[in-house]
């Protein structure tokens, strides 16, 4: 819903809405692929696990890859979410790749629902919070147009 909202907002609509819908449902579905035990692991992640979750996205991608009739948004979505507005993060792909705008509208709808939402290992933030770390990130982290108008939407609700 966090995705669609800013897609929606930004006048995508029907077929490439709903086409949206299911590439941000599916982006973290190489997590079937990666041990509970280090998903759930309270307290820090040693560089092994950490290495381990980070192949999520390229698990995904290839899973969803070989899933009939959706469409190649959603390889993207899965493959794309973890790379940075300035190249870095995950997977390690050329400096020159630029993540599709629908992968960096989820990445960060996924960063605002990680930090809104209290996991074994660590407690929510307030919203107040999650807007100052979005604000920060602004132009590193995240599209800086896409920030704006994802906080636009929040101080509509
Ligand atoms: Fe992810």
């Amino acid at each position: 819903m966090l995705t669609m909202s800013q897609a929606e907002s930004l006048g995508f609509k029907g077929e490439q809405l709903y086409e949206i819908g299911i590439a941000a449902v599916l982006h973290d579905s190489g997590k079937l692929f990666i041990p509970d035990e280090i998903l759930n692991k309270p307290g820090r992640l040693t560089d092994n696990e950490r290495s381990i979750i980070e192949t999520h996205t390229v698990k995904g991608a290839q899973y969803i890859l070989g899933l009939k009739n959706i469409s190649k948004l959603a390889v993207l979505g899965a493959l794309e979410h973890h790379i940075k507005y300035d190249g870095t993060g995950y997977p390690n792909i050329s400096k020159k790749w630029k993540p599709n705008i629908v992968s960096q509208m989820i990445a960060i709808a996924d960063v605002f629902d990680a930090m809104r939402s209290r996991r074994v290992y660590k407690d929510a933030k307030p919203v107040s919070l999650i807007v100052k770390i979005l604000t920060q990130e602004k132009g590193t982290s995240f599209n800086p147009l896409l920030v704006d108008n994802f906080l636009k939407l929040l101080n509509e609700k």
